[in-house]
């Protein structure tokens, strides 16, 4: 390990150990040091399934989108089979990046000397190889990348070893697949890049606190902090998460009429997973949206964000692209909001004066992804 960072990763370690009554935020070096960023690379981002999207993003056979996992470029692709398969997105020539943004294709053709991959990522053509002793078509199909779908969701991993994801979120589909979210309909997904560090969203993520004043005019106005509630199970179980209810007035998060599997409270429950280390989502009875973070550095993150509706919700719209064109604005002005602080908290913590305080009881999250970090990142 580094040495100079050793004094901040005892503060971690020590910081972890303490009861959330005496816990404050973590020491700002940890959002700011580049050593901390590569540790993270390496301790936690490349140990861990990231989520790409949603399975419907590529909905259909030939349907692709590319995804930056860490350094590597990736490409997502529904099969002939009809299953969701991850390969490089790196020519097996002289490596260039194969194909950009995200389509449907049959195959995929190299910009540079066209060597062309089917959509199961063999090499099917090649010009002007027929000289080349060593060229062996078979040899060349593009590297494979682990990807599995979880719940409707697409994760991907450059780690051989870690579990397969539905072993290492066992415990969250007690909490989560009563919504049935993998039948969710995406509406959109956008890639932003934030300057701030990847935490500091995730811990604003995991919060209830900020929202009757950061978002006092969209989520803030029907929340009640009071009805937040905490899954007992704590950092360990691969992800942390809380609960909130709506209010009979809310105009969303409620179950629609036509949907018969949701029963008493749950109909209007939310559930806010943090899947750890970085993909985050509110679950409602009618609609989901998400977060899926990786460091573009300390300063700057990669932000994947998405919506998507339950089908019953979605039939019932008369006037289905207004209701798009609503719900995309709301939610689009919460990430504004967002954005405003943790951009702002970013600042702070770079800043000479700027130290951490104590933290508040709707802080628990926090505290237990402070207890996640430091059992990734110190020494044992
Ligand atoms: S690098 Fe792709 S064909 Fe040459
Ligand atoms: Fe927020």
């Amino acid at each position: 390990m580094n040495a100079t960072l050793a004094p901040l990763l005892d503060q971690l370690k020590d910081l972890a150990a303490r009861p959330l009554a005496a816990a404050s935020a973590p020491p700002k070096d940890l959002y700011v040091l580049p050593e901390i960023c590569d540790l993270e690379q390496q301790r936690i981002f490349a140990q861990s399934w990231l989520c790409a999207g949603r399975a419907d993003d590529v909905a259909a056979p030939g349907d692709y989108m590319t995804f930056e996992l860490g350094p590597q470029p990736v490409i997502i692709i529904r099969g002939a089979d009809g299953d969701v398969y991850a390969r490089a997105n790196v020519c097996r020539h002289r490596m260039m990046r194969l194909v950009e943004g995200r389509g449907t294709s049959r195959k995929f053709t190299c910009p540079y000397h066209a060597w062309t991959y089917d959509i199961a990522g063999r090499l099917v053509a090649a010009p002007h190889m027929d000289r080349t002793d060593c060229f062996a078509r078979e040899d060349l199909a593009l590297a494979t990348v682990r990807c599995e779908v979880f719940q409707g969701w697409i994760y991907v991993t450059m780690s051989a070893e870690i579990p397969p994801v539905a072993e290492q979120l066992a415990e969250l589909t007690s909490l989560t697949d009563r919504y049935n979210q993998q039948d969710y309909i995406t509406i959109f997904s956008e890639e932003h890049v934030w300057d701030t560090n990847w935490k500091c969203l995730t811990e604003n993520f995991m919060e209830s606190y900020h929202l009757p004043v950061a978002h006092r005019s969209t989520v803030g106005a029907h929340y009640s902090v009071e009805e937040n509630t905490f899954d007992e199970r704590g950092p360990f179980a691969g992800f942390t998460c809380q609960f909130f209810t709506k209010s009979d007035g809310a105009p969303v998060g409620r179950a629609h009429d036509d949907n018969t599997s949701l029963e008493g409270v749950w109909r209007h429950t939310s559930v806010m997973p943090t899947v750890f280390p970085s993909h985050m989502y509110v679950l409602a009875p009618d609609h989901l949206w998400y977060l899926s973070l990786q460091p573009d550095g300390p300063a700057r993150t990669r932000v994947r964000y998405g919506a998507a509706i339950a089908p019953e919700k979605l039939a019932g719209e008369q006037d289905r692209d207004a209701y798009l064109a609503t719900t995309k604005a709301f939610l689009d002005k919460v990430q504004v909001e967002d954005r405003h602080v943790v951009e702002g908290i970013f600042n702070g913590a770079a800043s000479p004066l700027g130290a951490p305080g104590p933290l508040s009881w709707l802080e628990r999250g926090n505290h237990e992804f402070a207890q996640y970090l430091a059992r990734q990142l110190c020494d044992h």
